[in-house]
């Protein structure tokens, strides 16, 4: 894990509160795996505001053209409160203090071609974040990923050119009926799933708690292995105060807790216990 201080390339508005901010920062590039996260300081100056440093997913490694070698990332950043707004509002060439690549993040190993036919990536709003670098390191292994991407409305389903130019099949839905189909991202996916029971397919999901857990019931019906990639507010992000801790299923109902900071963001969907939302 590297604690730098980074320079700032661009921040892109693309609508609905959503931004694209890249990031000078090779050597991070190197290291990150999909769904893994770096912690952002949100102002230039350590001492300038008293404000901790808020997790963010890497979206995408740039690369220089000519060489394809890693020269930074990309990070989609939605401005929800005090961290982020000042977060987005920060001009190329300001420098942030970045501690990462942090989190264990999905694991796609080269024996899982042989066991698993297909994915469903299952987004909701900027979920989307850890599942990009996720669907490009499955189509290395042969494996097939289906984008299922939900929103609000047309705008809220940012960077899905992304998934298109990699020539995956998509699928959107919005609650406003403004793009793709009307309703839930689970509706599609539960069509999906139906028509292909029986077969080998893995799912992944990140988005509010409410659709990672229905996409958890839907895998849990079809035998599927589901991992899924929390959000919890995180204080110190290296295990000791265990302020983003998630509670887990214990058959004997004891009260058991994993650190999303340590042992996820990643989890098998099988272990949470989907009742109690980590505040
Ligand atoms: C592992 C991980 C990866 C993440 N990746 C991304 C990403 O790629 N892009 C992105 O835009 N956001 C991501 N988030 C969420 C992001 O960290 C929060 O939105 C951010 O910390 C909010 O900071 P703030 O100061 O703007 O909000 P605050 O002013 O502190 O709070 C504003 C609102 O945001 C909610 N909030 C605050 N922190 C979190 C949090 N950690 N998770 C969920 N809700 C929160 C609060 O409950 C409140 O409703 C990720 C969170 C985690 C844990
Ligand atoms: S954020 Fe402190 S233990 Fe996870």
């Amino acid at each position: 894990m590297l604690d730098r201080k980074v320079k700032i390339k661009s921040v892109r508005d693309l609508g609905s509160n959503n931004y694209l901010l890249t990031l000078n920062a090779a050597e991070q590039a190197r290291l990150i795996r999909p769904g893994q996260f770096f912690m952002l300081k949100c102002v230039e100056e350590v001492d300038e505001n008293p404000l901790l440093r808020r997790p963010f997913t890497v979206f995408n490694i740039c690369r220089h053209a000519r060489s394809g070698r890693p020269a930074g990332l990309e990070l989609l950043i939605k401005d929800v409160g005090t961290g982020t707004r000042k977060l987005v509002r920060m001009k190329p060439g300001q420098i942030i203090h970045c501690l990462g690549p942090q989190g264990n993040g999905f694991k796609v190993s080269a024996e899982m071609k042989n066991r698993v036919e297909m994915a469903c990536l299952v987004a909701g709003g900027v979920g989307i974040a850890p599942l990009y670098m996720l669907a490009q390191d499955l189509m290395r292994q042969n494996i097939k990923p289906v984008l299922f991407y939900g929103g609000a409305g047309a705008s809220d389903l940012v960077l899905r050119e992304y998934f298109e130019k990699l020539g995956m099949d998509t699928n959107y839905t919005t609650m406003d009926g403004s793009f793709g189909e009307r309703g839930l991202v689970t509706e599609p996916l539960a069509r999906f799933l139906h028509k292909r029971a029986h077969r080998n397919i893995r799912v992944y999901a990140c988005g509010p708690w409410g659709m990672m857990q229905a996409v958890h019931k839907l895998s849990e019906r079809g035998k599927l292995q589901c991992d899924v990639s929390l959000e919890a507010r995180m204080g110190c992000s290296l295990g000791a105060c265990l302020g983003c801790v998630v509670r887990i299923k214990d058959p004997h109902g004891e009260d058991r807790y994993l650190r999303v900071c340590q042992e996820g963001p990643v989890f098998d969907s099988r272990l949470i216990d989907w009742e109690t939302e980590p505040v």
